[in-house]
């Protein structure tokens, strides 16, 4: 078995963890930002080497203007609380997604914690924010052949992806019980191992991690071998 090195987190279920608490929906979020820093840090401290989280996608852009003004006003706000708490930390962050609708307010705090944690050599942070897999593909085919790419396998289409230093993720899960991926890593996802996990997103904590990094130890990985 090998270790678990790129963890991909699909975080859903704010919506409900607010719902059952008859906060709006905000708050959800709110709490999902605290989730996802307690996350981080115990991946981190793990020992995890990637760790990429689905904050917005593509598809998000559909909900009420109101919450998403709310979730772009709180991933802005978030960076700060974020940088300090991994200050210590040694975390490289990098963007996944696309940049042209984001606000700008967000782009230029997104820009400034990975200008400031480029050099860290610990884990990488990969935040997926206005990302979605068949806009990814898309994405890709388009460089390729603006590149002159003449015969794109799928190793070629790789590595037009948006970040072609990291590795393709090991073990996506997903939270609240939902099964599905919708579109999280389409292109890197062949041989990952999924997981679902109950627990909405703002109820997890550095415990999920243990939990995670134990359930990925159990699976027999064969790669299409034996
Ligand atoms: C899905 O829950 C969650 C989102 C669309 C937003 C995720 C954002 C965060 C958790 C904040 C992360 C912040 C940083 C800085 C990393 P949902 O609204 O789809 O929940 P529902 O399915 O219960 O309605």
């Amino acid at each position: 078995m090998g270790k678990l090195m790129h963890l991909a987190l699909i975080m859903d279920g704010n919506g409900r963890w607010a719902k059952l608490r008859s906060l709006p929906r905000s708050e959800g979020h709110k709490a999902g930002a605290k989730a996802a820093a307690d996350v981080v840090l115990a991946a981190s401290r793990r020992g995890i080497g990637y760790l990429t989280l689905f904050c917005f996608s593509t598809e998000n852009w559909k909900r009420p203007k109101a919450e998403i003004d709310s979730i772009m006003g709180l991933f802005s706000s978030e960076f700060e609380s974020l940088l300090e708490k991994i200050g210590s930390e040694d975390i490289r962050i990098v963007h996944l997604g696309r940049r042209d609708r984001l606000p700008s307010s967000l782009l230029s705090r997104l820009d400034k914690a990975v200008e400031r944690t480029r050099e860290n050599k610990g884990m990488t942070l990969q935040l997926a924010i206005d990302y979605g897999g068949e806009d990814e593909i898309e994405r890709c085919v388009r460089r390729a052949i603006a590149s002159g790419e003449k015969d794109i396998s799928f190793s070629t289409l790789l590595s037009y992806v948006d970040n072609p230093d990291i590795p393709s993720p090991d073990y996506i899960c997903r939270s609240s019980g939902e099964r599905r991926l919708s579109g999280f890593l389409l292109l890197q996802a062949s041989y990952a191992e999924i997981g679902f996990y109950d627990r909405l997103w703002p109820d997890w904590d550095e415990s999920m991690i243990d939990t995670i990094i134990e359930d990925f130890n159990k699976r027999d990985r064969r790669f299409g071998g034996i």
